[in-house]
């Protein structure tokens, strides 16, 4: 988790080893999710037009996503919910799939981090023109994209000093009743 950071540099052309791969998303598969649904499915975009193509998905027309084309691979991370249980759960305001689909990208964030191998989250696109370009049926939801690949020498996976990146624990934690403070470690 100290080597874990959203990479953007990636080595162009130098691909991810398949047995690093079958790792990758074997750690996908042991994730946990409600009732045991697994309503992942994952698409591997390693294509170049089509990585281009997902790239240009940005929102708003925006290309801050560009570099995505220099990832060896792009995750493209869909949610199947389940007819019965997601679908019901959703009746209620509990619909859990997309929790689910996103517990098993951290998985593979991590397990990647653990080989070398940066990635990062994508969050910042238009679900409709992911959905055209990938064939993705109407029943299924795009949860996220996350890019692959070995970084390159600006962007290597060192463990880093989160005192300054992140809020201290006591702002975000408090006892029994929601923003109750006096956490103290
Ligand atoms: C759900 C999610 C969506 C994200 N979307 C994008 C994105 O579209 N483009 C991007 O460059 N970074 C994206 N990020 C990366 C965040 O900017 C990054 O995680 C955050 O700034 C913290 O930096 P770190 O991951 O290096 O610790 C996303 C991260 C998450 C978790």
């Amino acid at each position: 988790m100290k080597k874990r950071k959203s990479v953007r540099n990636y080595k162009r052309g130098v691909k991810i080893e398949d047995e690093k791969l079958l790792k990758i998303l074997d750690s996908a598969r042991m994730s946990p999710s409600s009732c045991n649904t697994q309503p992942w499915h994952i698409v591997l975009v390693r294509d170049e037009k089509i990585k281009e193509e997902l790239s240009k998905c940005a929102l708003k027309g925006t290309r801050i996503n560009k570099w995505m084309v220099d990832a060896d691979l792009i995750v493209v991370l869909c949610g199947k919910p389940h007819p019965i249980l997601h679908r019901g759960a959703k009746l209620l305001d509990r619909d859990c799939h997309k929790l689910d689909v996103a517990i098993a990208g951290e998985h593979m964030v991590l397990t990647a981090t653990e080989l070398g191998i940066g990635s990062c989250w994508i969050g910042w696109f238009s679900e409709k023109k992911v959905r055209k370009l990938l064939n993705i049926p109407s029943n299924v939801t795009v949860v996220s994209m996350i890019t692959f690949g070995y970084p390159e020498e600006e962007d290597l996976l060192e463990e880093r000093d989160f005192s300054l990146l992140r809020r201290k624990i006591e702002e975000f934690v408090s006892i029994n009743y929601y923003n109750n403070k006096g956490v103290k470690f």
